[in-house]
């Protein structure tokens, strides 16, 4: 066996079996095949698909490519994973809502992926948080208090880490075969014993359409039920960004605000959605409505923020940056956007939006790029809202000056008002 046949047979459009699978994801990880092979295959998986079964081969072979965590001595662990968005914080605010409520959180989050931002290298913007612990400190954690949320730094699902930053920079991202396995490899690694998973369609997600969203949460429930993992998927619309902000730290203030209970709608009702059935699958709460309100009170009586400070502290962050977000580092520039006409925002393409959040250095271009955590959107107005000619529709947060006003431009055109 050798990765050009391997990639030949898939660029011609044959299934893959389990040992040529195998073959790729050991070879890969351990360096034996070269990024630009494994790009060829990526991208010919992309074009061409897999099926369930090979799917499923990929998945598992991902899965233990490293490590498999041992959670078991905590019984119920939770855990939630998005397929990704622009301007989705609810990791952020979902965990320590969710440990609060005395159901541990075990979680191992991504980096921005295409247009898509990511809970780690938001968490990044924190200072001195640390998303690398090692498996004991990351274990210890969930058992002390209750949450971690860290990287893929541990040896778990190490082949999803290098061919997910592969993806990211060859532009192989929306495909049902490889977010499935990207996203369940790590599932199954990391010891969680319950899922729920945030599916996201519309212009802002990988999967434009509803009936997409549908087969990608279909095929990774298969493998969830396939590997044990009780696994239940929540579709929900991402046409326009979710929030207001968008890009790291901008996100991270955001969540914080929200976790002082001021709650931007769109986002509220995606944590109530999801965070309603987390609690479920744990057992704690079989009514759905009661466990958004229980969800509401430690909200409102300050508990999960402070379970989010607890979180950063023990991770090395300042939590000072927490308490007073105003110490997060600005932007050079903060230009608004200005409507120009009078009307109703009609639409607001979230792809565009993180493509723009990208170009201002708050995503990756190439794997080795370095993000800018102060960079990105501020949305002041978002669809359905009325608009008087010559009021700020959002503001541009960038470190250069040419980036500041090409944005205010794009993004002035992305307002589509009538
Ligand atoms: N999140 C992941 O972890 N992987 C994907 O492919 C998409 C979203």
């Amino acid at each position: 066996m050798n990765i050009q046949q391997i990639i030949a047979k898939k660029r011609d459009k044959n299934k893959l079996s389990k040992e040529e699978i195998d073959y790729f994801i050991e070879n890969y990880t351990n360096g034996a095949i070269e990024d630009y092979q494994a790009a060829a295959l990526i991208m010919a998986i992309y074009i061409n698909g897999m099926d369930e079964e090979e799917t499923t081969d990929l998945t598992m072979a991902m899965a233990h490519s490293g490590d498999i965590l041992d959670l078991s001595d905590l019984r119920i662990v939770v855990d939630k994973h998005s397929t990704g968005g622009v301007g989705d914080k609810v990791t952020l605010i979902l965990a320590p809502i969710i440990s609060t409520l005395g159901i541990p959180v075990a979680k191992m989050s991504g980096r921005g992926l295409g247009y898509t931002g990511g809970t780690i290298d938001k968490l990044e913007s924190i200072p001195g948080y640390k998303t690398s612990l090692s498996i004991e400190e990351f274990k210890q954690n969930v058992k002390e208090i209750g949450i971690s949320l860290i990287g893929q730094t541990l040896n778990l699902a190490p082949a999803d880490k290098k061919i997910y930053a592969l993806r990211d920079s060859i532009s192989a991202t929306e495909s049902i075969p490889l977010i499935s396995s990207s996203i369940m490899s790590k599932k199954i690694a990391s010891g969680a014993n319950k899922i729920v998973l945030d599916v996201t369609y519309g212009s802002g997600a990988f999967m434009k359409t509803k009936v997409d969203a549908q087969k990608l949460a279909d095929m990774m429930q298969k493998i969830g039920k396939l590997a044990n993992r009780e696994t239940v998927c929540i579709l929900t619309p991402m046409e326009e960004p979710l929030g207001k902000n968008v890009g790291n730290s901008l996100e991270v203030i955001e969540a914080v605000e929200f976790l002082k209970a001021n709650m931007q709608d769109d986002v509220k009702e995606v944590i109530l959605e999801l965070g309603s059935y987390m609690i479920k699958l744990a057992e704690k709460g079989d009514n759905l409505e009661e466990n958004k309100q229980k969800m509401l009170e430690v909200i409102q009586n300050g508990k999960a923020l402070e379970k989010f400070k607890q979180l950063v502290k023990r991770q090395g962050g300042d939590v000072s940056f927490i308490e007073d977000t105003n110490k997060f580092e600005k932007a050079k520039y903060i230009v608004p956007v200005v409507a120009e006409e009078k009307g109703t925002i009609q639409s607001l393409r979230a792809e565009e939006v993180g493509k723009l959040s990208v170009y201002l250095g708050a995503g990756r271009l190439k794997k080795e790029d370095k993000i800018d955590s102060s960079v990105g959107i501020v949305l002041e107005k978002k669809v359905g809202s009325k608009v008087e000619k010559g009021e700020i529709l959002a503001y541009i947060h960038a470190n250069e000056e040419e980036k500041a006003n090409e944005a205010v431009t794009r993004l002035k055109n992305l307002y589509e008002i009538i």
